[in-house]
């Protein structure tokens, strides 16, 4: 009996010690995962930083002797640009194509799960880049498109499913003289415009944007002030991890403007410039790699 009691006790503390080590060692993994996914959190931006200077310090030294010209500057920024996003710093990037029928739109998809918001400035009678992306992006993910013509964009773009407003978005609210595509043919009209910091907080009631895509007929111009640190888009805690623009055809007082854009934008060290395609127009692709949650769902 005595010792039948014993071996009770000792397969007992046999499956005592086995329970606590299971535990511990539970313990251990729980933790050491909530420690390890915490500080990748936490200092995503810093985790990117060597790969983010390594690209700041190339195109910098490709294009420094460019400030103070900004004719020479609209010249040479593109052979600059594509110079430096093909160094091995800037490799793991994975920024995908999405073409309509004239052009193409870049954007890097959430490395996890989680929903994103996209917007679009000028429809142009085309959606074939938005039908594309949507298909990539998670189920859920909301698309909201800004166009002052509405027949055709506002079809289309509800069609995605997006949410379409029959506006042009720009720095204020009132009127804009815009090439704008009408039937066929692009013609000069006056549209209404919509200041962009109300559009975004009152009525497509977001501040944290995956990708602007914009393309404003000159208007953008007027909001290059809005992306530098501390400007109208920080002061409204308007967030963008990626956007794609283009600068309408530049006369030499806008290509000042844009020498201003670029360089202010490089001081800032929040953006990395990317895929240049330049005709009269240049169109230029953005990354945000300043602000924790874009660079933690798009880049790591
Ligand atoms: C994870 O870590 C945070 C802060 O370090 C702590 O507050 C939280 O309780 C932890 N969660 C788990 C499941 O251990
Ligand atoms: C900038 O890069 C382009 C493309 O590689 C090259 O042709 C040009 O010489 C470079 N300029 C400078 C100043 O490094
Ligand atoms: C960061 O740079 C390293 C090389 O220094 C490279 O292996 C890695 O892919 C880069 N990360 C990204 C996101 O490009
Ligand atoms: C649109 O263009 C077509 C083809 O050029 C023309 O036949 C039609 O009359 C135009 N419609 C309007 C409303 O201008
Ligand atoms: C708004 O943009 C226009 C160009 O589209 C520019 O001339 C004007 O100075 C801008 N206004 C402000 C307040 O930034």
């Amino acid at each position: 009996m005595l010792k039948f009691l014993s071996t009770i006790r000792q397969k007992d503390a046999t499956k005592l010690f086995a329970a606590i080590s299971v535990a511990l060692f539970l313990c251990i993994i729980v933790n050491s995962r909530n420690d390890s996914t915490s500080r990748i959190r936490k200092s995503a931006v810093e985790h990117i930083a060597k790969n983010y200077s390594a690209w700041h310090n190339c195109l910098m030294k490709n294009i420094s002797k460019y400030d103070g010209n900004s004719i020479e500057l609209w010249k040479n920024l593109g052979a600059g640009i594509k110079l430096c996003e093909s160094i091995e710093e800037m490799k793991g990037l994975s920024i995908g194509d999405y073409s309509n029928s004239d052009e193409t739109k870049r954007h890097i998809l959430p490395n996890r799960k989680i929903l994103s918001v996209i917007i679009t400035l000028g429809i142009g009678h085309d959606t074939a880049a938005e039908e594309k992306l949507i298909k990539d992006l998670p189920h859920g993910s909301e698309f909201f498109g800004a166009d002052p013509m509405h027949e055709i964009n506002e079809d289309l773009y509800t069609k995605l499913p997006g949410k379409y407003f029959p506006f042009a978005v720009a720095n204020s609210s009132g009127f804009f003289e815009a090439n704008v595509l009408h039937n066929v043919s692009y013609t000069t009209k006056t549209v209404v415009t919509i200041d962009i910091i109300y559009f975004l907080k009152n009525l497509v009631k977001k501040t944290f944007i995956d990708d602007i895509w914009i393309d404003a007929e000159g208007a953008e111009y007027g909001i290059f002030d809005y992306f530098f640190n501390g400007g109208k888009f920080d002061e409204n805690g308007i967030t963008f991890c990626q956007f794609n623009i283009e600068v309408h055809d530049p006369k030499d007082q806008q290509k000042k403007l844009f020498h201003d854009f670029i360089f202010q934008l490089l001081k800032d060290r929040k953006y990395a410039i990317y895929r240049p395609v330049q005709g009269y127009h240049m169109r230029l692709f953005m990354v945000n790699f300043a602000n924790e949650e874009c660079v933690y769902k798009n880049i790591l």
